[in-house]
């Protein structure tokens, strides 16, 4: 009877801190001996020298959450957490959305419903909190972190989800009694909407004037402003989408005033620009429009700066999908619309690692550790899934990716998501997945997806590990 269920032989093994060579033997799901020549296992892979990293742990990603109609995502979790695996990530933290005067207990029992049976990997939930009323900050909120749902996100801008600044001081403050990670959507909502109302004004309505009525300003104010909350109540946050430079400016400085302020950015700000919206009027930037709007190229290299020298904490997709043709996505109801009414979001989910591989790996930008660190072990760290995900060690689970380094074009049809586009077509990729391994089977073999529909766990969370946890104060007497 062979020792292991599994032994990878020859991997190129790269965690968070070092690249080793080693055989990696699983059983039950998990990995329990990285060594030289171990003994067999039931199954044997030879990864031939190729690196083997743990797999992608995306942290922000969007599936089946509930719009109002005609618009749906295109991805539930059944064709989203496919379209992860191949892409090789094997943990995926969509949203529990909380809509203005629903519990935020119904939201996510809502939520579990749609992931239930349907998940190929393993996923947890965080919240979106849109309505802190007292019960939502004292009693469900503590009791959902206590029962491991230990984020959530807080938005500034959309109309239907922003909270003020007195309302985002209450969240934060539960998140720093109860130790959650506050993750937080830094835009101006009253700038974005007078310039909106001046550009309709003037009849410009194009996909292309999305980004006009969002300047980077209007981010590095509500960034400003977040990290000043931050600082008041004296609690980490994580700004999530980070697309330029005034913000990382905003972040930078908080980071040398000593606050604990997090970052995350997404393949958007490193690969599209504000042209890719269009530099006409045509409808086809509308693939293109997602909050923050992509900037320049200077601002990309300013974001590749922050990913390399540790400015970013976290590499997410922002996997938002919504179809460019028919009448559920970017064309609600069939017909092309004014850019304040296109559905906000692009699909990544598939392409995030491939991307940062190929274009910051292969070509030399930051290091296959950083890598790591940035697509799995910090986002595992920071909503409360490490040691268990995110690591390439003995005990954590075997999610693994062993990858092929080989130059191709990248085509939507190779995908498997279930949106119609891919803002990527045509780029020159050098590396994508080989193998995907979720807890020691094999869901991706190189050409052919293998998961099962309901393979994959729920999750509960702990606390973050980014910090040492601080105790919270006694309350007063
Ligand atoms: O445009 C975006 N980012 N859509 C997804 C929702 C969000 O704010 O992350
Ligand atoms: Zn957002
Ligand atoms: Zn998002």
């Amino acid at each position: 009877m062979p020792a292991f269920d599994l032994v990878i032989r020859n991997a190129r093994a790269v965690t968070a801190s070092d690249i080793f060579d080693c055989d990696i033997a699983v059983k039950d799901g998990r990995i329990v001996q990285l060594g030289q020549d171990l003994p067999g296992g039931t199954r044997e892979i030879d990864a031939a020298g190729r690196h083997v990293t743990p797999g992608g742990v995306d942290a922000h990603c969007h599936l089946d959450q509930p719009e109002p109609p005609p618009v749906r995502m295109a991805d539930d979790f059944d064709t989203g957490t496919r379209s992860a695996a191949c892409g090789g990530t094997t943990t995926v933290i969509p949203f529990a959305l909380q809509h203005k005067g629903q519990s935020l207990r119904d939201a996510v029992a809502d939520y579990h419903q749609r992931a239930e049976g349907k998940a190929h990997v393993d996923y947890t939930f965080h919240l979106i909190v849109s309505d802190p009323t007292p019960k939502v900050l004292e009693e469900e909120l503590p009791a959902l972190i206590r029962e491991g749902y230990t984020s959530f996100k807080i938005y500034m801008t959309y109309d239907s989800l922003k909270l003020d600044d007195g309302q985002i001081l209450d969240v934060l403050s539960v998140a720093r009694e109860h130790g959650a990670m506050a993750m937080i959507h830094a835009e101006n909502a009253d700038c974005i909407e007078w310039l909106t109302r001046r550009l309709e004004a003037a009849g410009r309505t194009a996909p292309r004037y999305h980004a006009h009525a969002r300047p980077m300003l209007v981010e590095r104010e509500a960034t400003h402003r977040a990290i000043a909350l931050s600082e008041l109540v004296d609690v980490p946050i994580l700004i999530v989408h980070v697309s330029g430079k005034e913000a990382v400016e905003q972040i930078r400085w908080a980071r040398a005033h000593g606050l604990n302020v997090f970052a995350e950015t997404c393949p958007q700000y490193l690969f599209l620009s504000a042209e890719d919206l269009g530099i006409d009027d045509s409808y086809h930037g509308a693939k293109c429009v997602c909050s923050p709007p992509p900037r320049d190229k200077s601002n990309q290299r300013v974001i590749w700066q922050g990913l390399a020298d540790g400015l970013f904490t976290v590499f997410s997709s922002d996997h938002a999908p919504y179809r460019f043709d028919g009448d559920d996505g970017k064309k609600a109801g069939g017909e092309e619309q004014p850019f304040r009414h296109i559905p906000n979001g692009i699909p990544g989910i598939e392409t995030r690692m491939a991307l940062l591989w190929s274009e910051g790996v292969m070509a030399g930008r930051i290091t296959p550790q950083k890598f790591v660190e940035l697509t799995s072990t910090n986002p595992a760290k920071a909503y409360g899934l490490h040691p268990r995900k995110g690591s390439l060690a003995v005990g954590a689970d075997a999610d693994l990716v062993i990858w092929d380094e080989r130059e191709f074009v990248l085509r939507n049809s190779q995908l498997h998501h279930n949106v119609d586009y891919t803002p990527y077509e045509g780029m020159h990729l050098t590396a994508w997945p080989g193998m995907t391994l979720a807890r020691g089977e094999v869901v991706w073999d190189g050409s052919r997806f293998t998961g099962r529909a309901g393979a994959g766990r729920f999750l509960h969370c702990g606390h973050p590990t980014l910090l040492p946890r601080v105790a919270a104060p006694r309350p007063a007497r």
